[in-house]
C-alpha cells in the first residue's frame, strides 16, 4: 500500500510536458552539435541533411533512448550521441520513404519534403549521409567503451538492416496494390518497417545504462508493442485526420492502394488492436526496474496522438 502511494505520488509529480521537452530540447541541441556544420563543403548535402533533420518531428526515438538510459540510471549526456544517431537513421528512412520511387510524398514534418526542397539526387545522398553518419557517431563516441560501441552498432544495424526495416519497407512496397495481401504480412511490415527502430531505440538507452540480459529482453518487448501500435496509429491517422494536423498528406495510402491496418482489420478493430499492444507495452514497462513515470506517460501520449 505505502507502495503504491510512493509510485502514485511520484505520478503525480512527474510533469510530463515538461520532461518531454526537457529531452527535445537536448535532442535538438545534440542534433546541432553531433552534425557537420551546414557550410561544410559540399554545402547542398550539408545543408539538405539538416534541413531534414531540424525539421522537428516527434523525436519519439530518440526520447525513447534516453528516457530508457535514464530509467538505467545513466542521466548524463552519454547517451546523446546514440540518440542522435537513431533519429538520423529514422530521418534517412523517411527522406527515402517520401521518395517519388517510394511514397512519393510532397508535405513532411509540415515542409517540402527534401526532394521538393532540393532535388531527387540530393536527397538520396542526404539519406545515404544521415545513415552513414549515425554509425560514424556510435564509433567514434563511444570509443572508450569498445564493448557498448560494438553493442550499440549491432543493435542499430539489426534493426535498420534488411531483415528489419529495409525489408519491412520492401514488403511495405511489394504489397502495395496487391488485393490479396494477408495479414501475416502486414504483421511482418509494421514489426519492422516500424517497430524494429522503436525496439531499438529502448534497448540502446538501456544498453548505455547498463541494463541486464532480462532487462533488455523486457524493453525489447516493451519497445515491440509500442512500435506495433504506432504504426496501427500512423494507419489511422493516414485515414481520418487532415494533412495540415499530421504535417504529411492525409489519405494517401487508400490512395496509393497501400495494404495497411485500416484496409485489412477496418477502423474501429485497427483501434481496438493498437489500444491491446499500447496496454501489453504499458504491461512490459512495469516489469522494468526504476522510474517509469516519463516513459509511461509517452507511451500513453502516443496512443493518443493526433499527429
Ligand atoms: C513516421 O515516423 C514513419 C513511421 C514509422 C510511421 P514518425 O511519425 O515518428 O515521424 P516524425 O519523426 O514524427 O516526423
Ligand atoms: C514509413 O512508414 C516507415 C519508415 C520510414 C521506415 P509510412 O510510409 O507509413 O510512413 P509515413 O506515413 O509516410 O510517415
Ligand atoms: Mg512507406
Ligand atoms: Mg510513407
Ligand atoms: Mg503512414
Amino acid at each position: 500500500m505505502a507502495g503504491t502511494n510512493t509510485a502514485l505520488l511520484a505520478d503525480l509529480k512527474m510533469d510530463f510536458p515538461a520532461e518531454l521537452q526537457r529531452h527535445v530540447r537536448r535532442i535538438e541541441r545534440g542534433i546541432d552539435v553531433y552534425l557537420p556544420p551546414g557550410d561544410t563543403r559540399p554545402r547542398r548535402l550539408h545543408e539538405a541533411m539538416r534541413y531534414s533533420l531540424q525539421a522537428g518531428g516527434k523525436r519519439l526515438r530518440p526520447v525513447l533512448l534516453l528516457g530508457a538510459a535514464e530509467l538505467f540510471g545513466a542521466s548524463d549526456d552519454s547517451a546523446l550521441p546514440a540518440a542522435i544517431a537513431i533519429e538520423c537513421v529514422h530521418t534517412y528512412s523517411l527522406i527515402h520513404d517520401y521518395l517519388p520511387c517510394m511514397d512519393n510524398d510532397d508535405l513532411r514534418r509540415g515542409r517540402p519534403t527534401a526532394h521538393k526542397a532540393f532535388d531527387e539526387a540530393t536527397a538520396l545522398l542526404a539519406g545515404d549521409a544521415l545513415l552513414t553518419q549515425a554509425f560514424a557517431l556510435l564509433a567514434t563516441n563511444y570509443t572508450a567503451n569498445p564493448a557498448l560501441a560494438g553493442a550499440l552498432c549491432r543493435e542499430l544495424a539489426d534493426a535498420a538492416g534488411s531483415r528489419r526495416l529495409i525489408g519491412g519497407q520492401m514488403e511495405d512496397l511489394l504489397a502495395e496494390k496487391k488485393s490479396d495481401a494477408t495479414k501475416e504480412e502486414l504483421e511482418f511490415i509494421h514489426l519492422n518497417k516500424t517497430a524494429a527502430m522503436i525496439e531499438a531505440a529502448l534497448v540502446m538507452g538501456g544498453i548505455i545504462g547498463g541494463a541486464d540480459n532480462a532487462g533488455i529482453d523486457t524493453l525489447r518487448r516493451t519497445g515491440r508493442h509500442l512500435g506495433l501500435a504506432f504504426q496501427i496509429i500512423d494507419d489511422v491517422l493516414d485515414a481520418t485526420a487532415d494533412s495540415a494536423t499530421l504535417g504529411k498528406t492525409a489519405g494517401k495510402d487508400a490512395k496509393s492502394g497501400k495494404t495497411t491496418y485500416v484496409r485489412l482489420h477496418g477502423l474501429a478493430s485497427s483501434r481496438r488492436i493498437a489500444a491491446e499492444h499500447t496496454q501489453a507495452a504499458r504491461a512490459a514497462l512495469d516489469l522494468l526496474p526504476g522510474k517509469r513515470e516519463f516513459l509511461h506517460a509517452l507511451i500513453e501520449s502516443m496512443a493518443g496522438r493526433s499527429k
